[in-house]
């Protein structure tokens, strides 16, 4: 568990949507730069495509962005892992064609003071499911599918596999309504106890905000594929 539990919820609170902080131009050139950047992990499997905006790439993309983000959160620190060169991400673009399951993005250093998260749309279709259900560990996937939890040999910077969420949350059965709505792809088992915060449905231009405790994944709605900028902050 996270040492610094207590700051770390001093600086919690609710999810949070900025409209219209970028223009049609500025996702462009989110999107140019996805488009530039080397692939770090292209997932068959799982068919999604990760990469890493490094510090190399969108100099000047990367000072408005600073700007706009610590508007919202104040003083921020990135916290996107580190390239084999020692050299900080500012943030992940992630290409998806399936939904993601459900998550912690707590980072893997339990020393930290982990704060913030963004997210970016940069396609116009898609939503995502904020829970008010809170964990303060490391990154880790939730899931009660007994082959991801036999996984074991994780690469840098993998979320761990866990189920230790059931039961956390008490044995409320997670609301059918909301499964069915947005929840498909996730066994109902799987959200025991959970509930949602805030559904947000993506818009270009638009930002989300959310604590690093936050429980999270995508909804069901999916137009082919969808590409986001994630980046995560620590204090
Ligand atoms: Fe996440």
């Amino acid at each position: 568990m996270h040492k610094k539990i207590e700051d770390i919820k001093k600086n919690e609170g609710s999810p949070k949507v900025i409209k219209n902080l970028f223009n049609k131009k500025e996702i462009n050139k989110f999107l140019d730069l996805y488009n530039l950047l080397p692939t770090t992990v292209h997932n068959k499997k799982q068919n999604v495509i990760k990469k890493r905006w490094l510090i190399d790439y969108g100099k000047e993309l990367e000072e408005l962005f600073y700007e706009k983000v610590k508007n919202e959160i104040g003083d921020f620190k990135y916290d996107n892992l580190k390239t084999d060169e020692g050299e900080i991400i500012y943030g992940l673009f992630q290409e998806s064609y399936n939904p993601i399951g459900l998550h912690i993005d707590g980072g893997f250093n339990l020393d930290d003071l982990i704060y913030k998260q963004t997210l970016i749309p940069l396609t116009p279709v898609g939503s995502t499911v904020i829970f008010k259900n809170r964990f303060y560990g490391e990154s880790t996937n939730f899931t009660i599918d007994s082959d991801e939890l036999s996984v074991r040999k994780l690469n840098y910077g993998q979320n761990k596999r866990s189920n230790k969420h059931i039961g956390m949350f008490g044995d409320k059965p997670f609301s059918s309504d909301d499964h069915k709505k947005y929840l498909g792809h996730e066994k109902l088992d799987n959200l025991l106890g959970l509930e949602i915060d805030l559904v947000y449905e993506w818009e270009l231009g638009s930002m989300l905000i959310f604590d690093r405790t936050n429980l999270h994944c995508s909804s069901s709605k999916i137009d082919g594929k969808k590409i986001g900028l994630t980046t995560f902050t620590k204090k």
